[in-house]
């Protein structure tokens, strides 16, 4: 199981090119007539927390990571990204309700690594083209990404889907419901 052993794999071709593009115009009209947000730990850009229209892939991302690792799971939020010049992904590690998770890319115009650390301490950058992704122990392994340089302002798009262990010591965690936790840090 390389997920697990390695703690993060690519996965390619998990939705076509064409259905990108539409759920990348939805979230793009979902956001035009708001401002992009400050947050230290992205710089700025524009997030969405669970939109309903990315739910039935949540559940299809979900078979894709059980059948390569094994693990039954249970879903606990997806969260969207739209980033923009100088947005940034601080290096961290996740919260539990993001024990099993994955970046797919819906939009990019510009070559944009996510790195992770792995256990020996050795950084991996990883730059997925539109339709693939990178599946990830989120609260095991460390990610980042760097300052993005978009001269002309183009967006970068991406979805985490997180999930976690149906039999594992984050469970209750299960659609993000543990309230100690809920809408911290959200990554
Ligand atoms: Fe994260």
């Amino acid at each position: 199981m390389k997920l697990i052993h390695d703690g993060f794999l690519e996965l390619n071709n998990i939705i076509s090119v064409d259905n990108a593009e539409v759920l990348a115009e939805k979230i793009i009209n979902t956001i035009k007539k708001d401002k992009p947000l400050f947050n230290e730990d992205r710089g700025w850009c524009w997030a969405l927390y669970k939109p309903v229209f990315l739910k039935k892939l949540m559940k299809e991302v979900k078979i894709i990571i059980e059948g390569t690792s094994s693990v039954k799971l249970l879903p606990t939020y997806w969260f969207t990204t739209i980033y923009t010049n100088n947005s940034y992904l601080r290096p961290h590690t996740d919260r539990p309700s993001c024990e099993y998770s994955l970046s797919l890319n819906l939009k990019s115009e510009t070559a944009w690594p996510l790195f992770f650390k792995d256990k020996n301490n050795v950084e991996h950058g990883f730059i997925t083209d539109v339709g693939n992704g990178i599946a990830y122990l989120g609260c095991e392994r460390p990610h980042w990404r760097r300052p993005l340089i978009s001269k002309n302002k183009e967006l970068y798009i991406q979805t985490f889907f997180h999930y976690v262990n149906a039999e594992g010591p984050y469970k209750s965690f299960a659609d993000d419901n543990n309230k100690n936790f809920r809408n911290l840090n959200r990554k």
